[in-house]
């Protein structure tokens, strides 16, 4: 049996979890300064790690306290190691290590993203191959995994991710951070939609691009403005959710028809939208195991971090006293 205590703290969550064997939840407590940053429209790094340092602690023990357990019970400590806001993983990291050190325990280290993908790993067994579409603030990504531990990026990003889309977009219709759950609800008030691009790029490619919807977003505001308008952001709403579900699932479904896995994963933030479950599930659900975690394991969380830490624990990884944040951590 393996108890494994993870800290996640690469952006504005402070999370602790506990996880049996890699599979079983004991805890998952997470604080979030979501508040704290919507009044500046978007992530502070500095507020974060200021409030990472101030939660941490409180957070650790609640988890442990949740899961009945005290830190001789743990096998390891696993903590993000990037990619994130520097400043704020280092806030889990020198905890991981404190811990790691006072109780003599070996501490892993995990890719954020990787993290992500395990999530699944709390709902539903892996099986390999799998195509795992992640989609965060900070991510948009097809990777092909065809076996434990081993990332195969397929397509990204150009330029925003889609979370990052979804935020500004929502700021340009004056909707508060985070942008994502907003934009969602003022989609469903539509009775209309506004109509706007979607970017496919060259044929073959699985990369995405979102810049272009978001400066159609802003330029349907400013002329509507010229014009003396008063643009109708539900109907806005509904048409940027529309172009980027639209592209996602597409390029999602053009994958799994090339690379036939055997499960469709869903991770990120991003894919607590319910519109984008509703669709993944209408193209693919009758022919491929699909997976999306329940929304409070979409979203940043520890849980996702152990999952993935008990894997690596199994593959043999150990990190070290020298462990540091890695901002542009790879896969
Ligand atoms: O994975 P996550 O919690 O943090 C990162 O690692 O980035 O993802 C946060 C992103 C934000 O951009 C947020 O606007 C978006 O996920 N998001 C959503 C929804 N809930 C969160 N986007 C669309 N629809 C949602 N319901
Ligand atoms: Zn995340």
């Amino acid at each position: 049996m393996t108890i494994i205590l993870a800290i996640e703290t690469s952006c504005d969550e402070t999370a602790a979890a506990v996880i049996k064997d890699g599979t079983t939840i004991l805890a998952n407590v997470v604080a979030t300064q979501m508040e704290s940053h919507a009044r500046f429209g978007g992530v502070v790094p500095e507020v974060a790690s200021r409030h990472h340092v101030e939660a941490v602690t409180a957070v650790v023990e609640e988890a442990l306290e949740k899961a009945e357990v005290t830190f001789s019970d743990l096998t390891a400590v696993a903590v993000t190691e990037g990619p994130g806001l520097v400043g704020a993983l280092l806030v889990g990291i020198h905890t991981a290590k404190a811990i790691a050190f006072a109780y003599q325990l070996p501490l892993i280290g995990v890719h954020h993203i990787a993290g992500h993908i395990y999530a699944n790993q709390l709902v539903q067994p892996m099986q390999f191959p799998l195509l795992a579409l992640v989609a965060s603030g900070g991510h948009t990504e097809l990777i092909l995994m065809k076996e434990d531990g081993v990332f195969e990026p397929i397509g990204q990003t150009r330029d925003d991710a889609v979370g990052e889309a979804y935020d500004k977009a929502a700021r340009a219709m004056k909707l508060p951070y985070p942008g994502g759950p907003n934009v969602e609800k003022l989609a469903l008030e539509a009775t209309e939609e506004i109509n706007l691009p979607r970017s496919w790029l060259e044929k073959g490619s699985y990369d995405f691009s979102f810049s272009g919807l978001k400066s159609a977003v802003l330029n349907r505001i400013h002329n509507d403005q010229q014009k003396g308008i008063d643009t109708n952001f539900a109907a806005l709403a509904k048409g940027f959710q529309e172009s980027v579900t639209d592209v996602l699932v597409t390029r999602t479904v053009t994958a799994y028809d090339e690379f036939q896995p055997k499960q469709v994963l869903v991770a990120g933030g991003v894919a607590a939208n319910k519109g984008l479950r509703q669709a993944l599930e209408n193209r693919l659900a009758n022919k491929v195991e699909l997976v999306i975690p329940p929304l409070h394991l979409c979203t940043d969380n520890a849980a996702m971090i152990g999952a993935c830490a008990h894997q690596m624990w199994l593959s043999g990884a150990r990190g070290d006293l020298s462990m540091n944040g890695r901002p542009g951590m790879p896969l």
